[in-house]
């Protein structure tokens, strides 16, 4: 019965390309993480490649336009990679792509007023990292909030799962 449902979703999804079958592939394992050789090169170099779909179109555009002064560094790119980037980023929005999970949940949380160019300013962000001490965030295995891939171990895959998070010093989280 499950099957036969799962089935037509699919088959309902890929005739009106709403999904792709990737697209619902990544659904499923709660992802939604398209690579881009030009992003990963240019804006993995100082931290990871953080996910287009935890943030809306005009915080991308913002970024993008202010990259002169880039949380305090200057990340100016040659002019051909900055509109593929920004190509790429707006494309995968969280209000151009459906954004599945977390990454929908952490968007959804942003008011129409705001325009957070850090994810880590995101509200419903705030609301899943309070419970960690400053301590464990400030830490040398760590050192800043930002630094995703410490304690998420599958957070380049897009995945952020519960289970998967090993803080440095700590452990497993629990709560
Ligand atoms: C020269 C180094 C450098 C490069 C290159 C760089 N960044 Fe950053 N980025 C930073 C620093 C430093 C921070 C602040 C992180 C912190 O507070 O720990 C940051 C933060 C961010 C954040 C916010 C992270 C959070 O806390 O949610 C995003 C999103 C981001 N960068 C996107 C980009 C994009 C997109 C590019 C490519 C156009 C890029 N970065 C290139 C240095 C860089
Ligand atoms: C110091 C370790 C640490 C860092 C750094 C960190 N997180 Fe987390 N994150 C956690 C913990 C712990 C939770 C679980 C909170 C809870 O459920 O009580 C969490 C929860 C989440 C969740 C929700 C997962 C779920 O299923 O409930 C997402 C998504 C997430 N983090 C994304 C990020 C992103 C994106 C970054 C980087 C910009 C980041 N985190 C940085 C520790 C961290």
């Amino acid at each position: 019965m499950k099957k036969t449902i799962l089935l037509a979703v699919i088959l309902l999804a890929s005739s009106f390309s709403i999904l792709s079958a990737s697209d619902y592939k990544n659904y499923k394992r709660n992802i939604n993480v398209e690579t881009n050789q030009t992003y990963v090169n240019e804006c993995a170099s100082c931290h990871m490649a953080f996910q287009a779909q935890f943030l809306p179109k005009r915080s991308w555009n913002k970024m993008m336009d202010t990259l002169e002064n880039h949380f305090g560094v200057d990340a100016t790119l040659e002019k051909v990679d900055e509109d593929k980037i920004r190509k790429y980023l707006v494309d995968n929005s969280s209000d151009s792509k459906f954004a599945y999970g977390e990454m929908a949940e952490f968007a959804n949380s942003i008011s129409r007023s705001s325009t957070p160019l850090a994810i880590s300013e995101v509200p419903k962000f705030k609301r899943e990292h309070r419970k960690i001490s400053k301590r464990l965030i400030s830490q040398k295995e760590v050192k800043s909030i930002s630094n995703c891939l410490a304690c998420h171990t599958d957070a380049k895959e897009g995945l952020y799962r519960e289970r998967n998070i090993l803080i440095p010093n700590y452990g497993r989280w629990d709560d």
